[in-house]
């Protein structure tokens, strides 16, 4: 049944005529819109408890003054275009004349404006994004549709903030199996971006030093800088972190936390070695400082296993392990964990219900369904090995560019979604040109913490999201600009 609040004058008689100048408001108001239908008679009646006849006189009047039409079978309706009143009907309501409310914003964060989005590019070669129609929703949604089938009530309420408990089950278990990470407790959040959220908000202090990728995921700064933290650069070179710096950063500056993306490093997809890792853990355990490590795409591995995560060996519990179905799903799924020392579990959960309580218990549930069942993991090793096809299309597209004599580098990525391509010239020119040919491209001035240090001669280029001949057209529309 359609509800519509209307606002009466007590004062205004006849009934039917105090009910037509309500409508009347609400559709200058813009309560209700062109098109829009009326509740029928009966049910009108029935919420302001008068007569159904007396709402057919206040329809039939506002009929009469042109802001109604009445429907063949289907009742009465709002016009298409409004009426220009007579100075009888004129009854609009009173215009405010101040400005407009003025709102004191606290400081906000630095959030990168960006004109179109990526999707809305014809060739899109953003670094992260699946691909979304390789999603098997078909095969999804019998899960999904079991929850809705057979609803629990204790499971669809308010409590259990730590996330949805078969969820959190399959994710220990998966966790446990493929990637070595035992003695965690699990928390599951709407996305990455809420868990680093959290983590910062519980673990930061205004003033906090956090140590990032000098080249990183900006999203994350964007969280530790929302607590008040500074962010203090970690140099890398081709092939990992600079260690010295990091030791000396750590022995010098007070570090709270480190940010790491060990796994695919988040721009350049280099893949932090054993020994870094081992060393970066020592220092770490050291001066008591967490890691946080984002584990974003780990399943998208192709050369070999991928190496087990830091969180997978970490006897003193410091490691908060982040993971996400942003890229097994699709981003607008918006579930994520964090994988976390039962010491600390407690605070963020705390924390978490003050924002939001927990997310959405249906989507944890499927998922979870859908885990159990072993779907997930037969569509994990679908992706893979198309994402796998795709890189080694890009691959040889770029190996073909070469030997043509385009003066580019780049070095196979062992895993990942995307390729880290030096083109030894002005990026952002590339970037700019590429989104005039409708191709959406990201340069390495985005992913630098520090601009001083930007050389800006590399291009992230994705290559999970497009089929094989929409890189290779992609490609030529970004290497046409060679050619002008
Ligand atoms: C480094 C990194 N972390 C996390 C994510 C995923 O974030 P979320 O789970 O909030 O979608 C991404 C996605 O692009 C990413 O690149």
């Amino acid at each position: 049944m359609r509800t519509l609040s209307l606002t009466l004058d007590a004062q205004l008689k006849p009934q039917f005529l105090r009910i037509a100048r309500a409508i009347r408001s609400a559709i200058h108001t813009g309560q209700l819109k062109a098109k829009e239908p009326l509740p029928s008679a009966r049910q009108l009646a029935g919420q302001l408890q008068v007569n159904r006849h007396t709402i057919m006189a206040a329809y039939q009047e506002l009929v009469a003054q042109g802001w109604l039409e009445s429907v063949e079978r289907k009742g009465y309706r709002v016009v298409d275009h409004f009426p220009i009143e007579s100075s009888r009907h004129a009854q609009a309501p009173v215009a405010v004349s101040r400005a407009k409310f003025q709102w004191q914003l606290a400081p906000q964060p630095a959030i990168a404006k960006t004109g179109k989005a990526a999707h809305e590019y014809q060739y899109n070669f953003a670094g992260g994004h699946p691909d979304i129609a390789a999603f098997p929703f078909h095969e999804f949604k019998p899960f999904m549709s079991d929850c809705l089938s057979r609803p629990d009530p204790k499971t669809l309420s308010y409590g259990n903030n730590s996330g949805n408990s078969q969820f959190i089950e399959q994710i220990m278990t998966y966790l446990r199996r493929v990637r070595s990470i035992t003695n965690k407790d699990i928390i599951s959040v709407n996305g990455s971006q809420e868990a680093l959220y959290i983590i910062s908000r519980v673990l930061l202090q205004p003033g906090a030093k956090v140590a990032v990728e000098s080249l990183g995921y900006r999203p994350a700064w964007n969280a530790f800088e929302t607590a008040g933290a500074e962010l203090v650069a970690i140099k890398q070179h081709a092939g990992g972190i600079d260690m010295d710096h990091l030791t000396e950063l750590i022995s010098s500056r007070s570090i709270s936390l480190i940010y790491l993306t060990p796994l695919h490093q988040y721009p350049t997809t280099v893949t932090l070695p054993v020994h870094e890792r081992n060393r970066i853990y020592r220092l770490a355990a050291a001066h008591n400082v967490a890691i946080v490590e984002d584990d974003y795409d780990h399943e998208f591995h192709y050369s070999s296993q991928p190496l087990a995560p830091l969180a997978a060996d970490d006897p003193l519990g410091l490691v908060i392990y982040l993971s996400t179905f942003s890229k097994i799903m699709f981003p607008g799924c918006r579930i994520g964990f964090i994988a976390v020392d039962a010491s600390l579990a407690p605070a963020l959960i705390n924390y978490r219900s003050v924002m939001n309580h927990k997310p959405n218990v249906l989507m944890q549930e499927a998922i979870g369904r859908w885990m159990q069942e072993g779907a997930f993991e037969r569509h994990l090793r679908r992706t893979t090995k198309l994402y796998q096809q795709r890189r080694d299309h890009l691959v040889s597209e770029l190996q073909q560019y070469q030997q043509g004599g385009l003066d580019i580098d780049f070095s196979i990525p062992a895993g990942g979604m995307a390729i880290w391509l030096d083109v030894k010239r002005d990026a952002s020119e590339l970037e700019q040109y590429s989104q005039s040919q409708d191709v959406y491209l990201l340069a390495e001035a985005h992913f630098h913490l520090k601009p001083e240090n930007n050389r800006n001669r590399h291009v992230r280029l994705g290559f999970a999201g497009m089929k094989p001949a929409q890189i290779t057209e992609g490609l030529a529309r970004v290497f046409s600009f060679f050619n002008r």
